[in-house]
C-alpha cells in the first residue's frame, strides 16, 4: 500500500538524519510537543474534550516525555487540570529544570506556543526515571505513549528489549503502547528471538499521519500495540 510505503521511506529518511546528527549532540535530544501534536498523532486529531473525556478513570504515562511536563499548552498539562493520571517519564526531570540553548532551539522547532515553568502542573507525576526501569506497579498502567523515542532514537534490540519487557509488565491486560514516527510495523527487522516473542504478545494496529508542507509531522505510521494476555 503506498501510505505503508511513504511511511516506511520517510521514517528511515528521518532515523538517517538524526542518526547523522547525533554525533554532534551529548545525548538525545530534548524537545517539547502541544497537545495539539499529541491529539493529532495519537488521538486522530479528535478535539481536547474528546480525548480527554476518553482518558476519565484512566491512568496513561509518556516515556520520553522531554520538556512537555513544563510547558502550559501539553497534554501533559491538560491532563493535570482535569485531574487525568498522566504521567511523564524522563532521565531529564529535575528539580529546577533548565533548558540549555541547544534545547531551546530544538523545542521552538517541535512546539506550539506554550509557556514554559519550571514546575509542572502537577509535579508529582514528572518523573525522572528511563524507558526500562518504570516507576510502577505490575498491570498499572492503561496507555504508554511514546513520540520520537522508540526505533527512532533507541533502536538497539537488547535495549528495546528491556523496554518492552517493562512495557509489558506495567501494562494492563488489553493495555496499549502507541508509538510514532513509525514505519510500516512489517518492515522493522528483529533479529532477537526474544524480541520476536515478546512482541507476539501484542497485537498491532496502524494509522497513517499526514500533514501536508508541515516538517514537523512527517508521513509515518502511528503504531498502537496491544498487550493480548
Ligand atoms: C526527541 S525527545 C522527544 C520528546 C517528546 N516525546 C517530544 O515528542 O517532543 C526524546 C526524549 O527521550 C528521552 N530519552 C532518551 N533515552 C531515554 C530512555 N532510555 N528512557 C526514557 N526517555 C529517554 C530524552 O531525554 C528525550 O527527552
Amino acid at each position: 500500500m503506498i501510505t505503508n510505503w511513504l511511511a516506511t521511506s520517510s521514517f528511515f529518511i528521518t532515523r538517517l538524519q538524526l542518526q547523522a546528527l547525533r554525533p554532534f549532540f551529548y545525548k538525545v535530544l530534548s524537545t517539547h510537543r502541544p497537545f495539539s501534536y499529541y491529539r493529532r498523532v495519537f488521538y486522530h486529531n479528535q478535539n481536547a474534550a474528546a480525548v480527554l473525556d476518553s482518558l476519565k478513570g484512566k491512568k496513561l504515562v509518556d516515556v520520553g516525555c522531554g520538556y512537555t511536563p513544563y510547558f502550559s499548552d501539553s497534554m501533559f498539562t491538560a491532563c493535570a487540570l482535569k485531574g487525568i493520571d498522566f504521567y511523564g517519564i524522563d532521565p531529564i526531570i529535575q528539580h529546577n529544570v533548565v533548558i540549555d540553548h541547544t534545547d531551546a532551539m530544538f523545542s521552538l522547532f517541535s512546539s506550539g506556543q506554550g509557556s514554559f515553568h519550571t514546575k509542572p502542573a502537577s509535579s508529582e507525576k514528572a518523573l525522572h526515571a528511563t524507558a526500562d526501569n518504570l516507576p510502577f506497579a505490575d498491570g498499572e498502567m492503561d496507555a504508554i505513549l511514546s513520540c520520537w523515542l522508540m526505533f527512532i532514537w533507541i533502536d538497539d534490540e537488547q535495549e528495546l528489549l528491556k523496554i518492552f519487557t517493562e512495557f509489558y509488565r506495567v501494562l494492563k491486560k488489553g493495555g496499549t503502547v502507541t508509538l510514532y514516527p513509525m514505519p510500516d510495523w512489517s518492515c522493522i527487522s528483529i533479529t532477537s528471538s526474544s524480541l520476536q516473542s515478546l512482541l507476539r504478545r501484542f497485537s498491532v494496529q496502524q494509522t497513517f499521519v499526514f500533514v501536508p508542507f508541515n516538517a514537523i509531522y512527517p508521513p509515518a505510521n502511528q503504531i498502537t500495540l496491544t498487550k493480548i494476555d
